[in-house]
């Protein structure tokens, strides 16, 4: 079994939820802290074993790049000050991963832009973090948790969490049944595209967070627009599901959607009070 070595970002949105803040700087930018939305979903991926991020990017989102690499004037500015150790960490994980890039021209959603990353994945299996579910757990990260189930099945995963059922609707939200005598372990039988809570086959939400195996991309070209005329990832897993091809992970530790207002004050609340910077 080829083991996960890339990590694909979707971050071309338009983050409309926090303008004007994100008129002309990507959402993925924002920062918890110090640090921004997407260079923890680095972190998480590089302590998960991937080394390769592969991001997909759109118009007005060069600030992404230009994090992810060397600043050579800031370099100069604060060499031998005593504001340099604010770089070490970000210095590291440049030299420890690698990034490429490629660009969503158009936005027909996050099926669409997980098929645009293609060229930089190529034929092996590969995990995607949403940048703005930011997630933090006490012992392993969730995406090595995923990892984990991802070699013990050798199929999709997706990470989820119960959530209230009026929420439903703002999730692609899964049903199925758990395996081998685990609790947080689901075989998936169904799932739908922000379905409304009468509707909804559990409370049981997909969040940022997948292991797709390659033959996702093919299921993906033959997907048709779904839900808010788009075309959806929840739509293609559906089809890897009904081979039985997608395991559920209910993950260990909190999420936090920074794509709302609330969540990011949150999120910014939670890890000031845990001391990270
Ligand atoms: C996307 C997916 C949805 C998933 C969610 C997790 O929706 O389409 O299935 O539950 O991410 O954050 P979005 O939040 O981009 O509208």
């Amino acid at each position: 079994m080829k083991s996960i070595k890339k990590c694909l970002f979707p971050a071309a949105g338009y983050g409309t939820r926090f303008l004007p803040a994100t008129k002309s700087m990507p959402k993925e930018m924002l920062p918890i802290m110090t640090k921004p939305l997407i260079q923890y979903g680095v972190e998480e991926a590089l302590s998960a074993g991937c080394v390769t991020m592969a991001i997909v990017t759109g118009r007005g989102k060069r600030a992404i790049e230009d994090h992810f690499d060397i600043s050579y004037e800031l370099e100069h500015q604060i060499k031998n000050t005593s504001k340099e150790h604010y770089l070490t960490e970000i210095r590291k994980l440049i030299s420890q991963c690698t990034f490429t890039y490629t660009r969503q021209v158009e936005m027909k959603g996050l099926g669409h832009a997980i098929l645009t990353g293609k060229s930089l994945i190529a034929d092996e299996p590969f995990a995607v973090i949403l940048a703005d579910d930011l997630c933090d757990s006490k012992e392993k990260g969730v995406l090595s948790q995923m990892v984990e189930v991802y070699e013990k099945y050798g199929c999709c995963v997706v990470a989820i969490e119960e959530v209230p059922k009026e929420d439903t609707s703002k999730y692609g939200v899964i049903a199925g049944y758990k395996v081998d005598g685990r609790d947080d372990t689901y075989r998936v039988e169904t799932m739908v595209e922000k379905p409304d809570p009468k509707d909804a086959p559990s409370n049981l939400a997909i969040i940022g967070r997948y292991i797709l195996t390659p033959d996702i991309f093919e299921v993906i070209e033959n997907t048709k627009a779904g839900k808010g005329g788009e075309i959806q990832i929840t739509d293609a897993l559906l089809e890897m599901a009904k081979q039985g091809k997608v395991i559920a992970y209910k993950f260990k530790g909190k999420r936090f959607d920074c794509g709302s207002v609330d969540g990011f004050v949150e999120a910014t609340n939670y890890f000031y009070a845990k001391g990270d910077n």
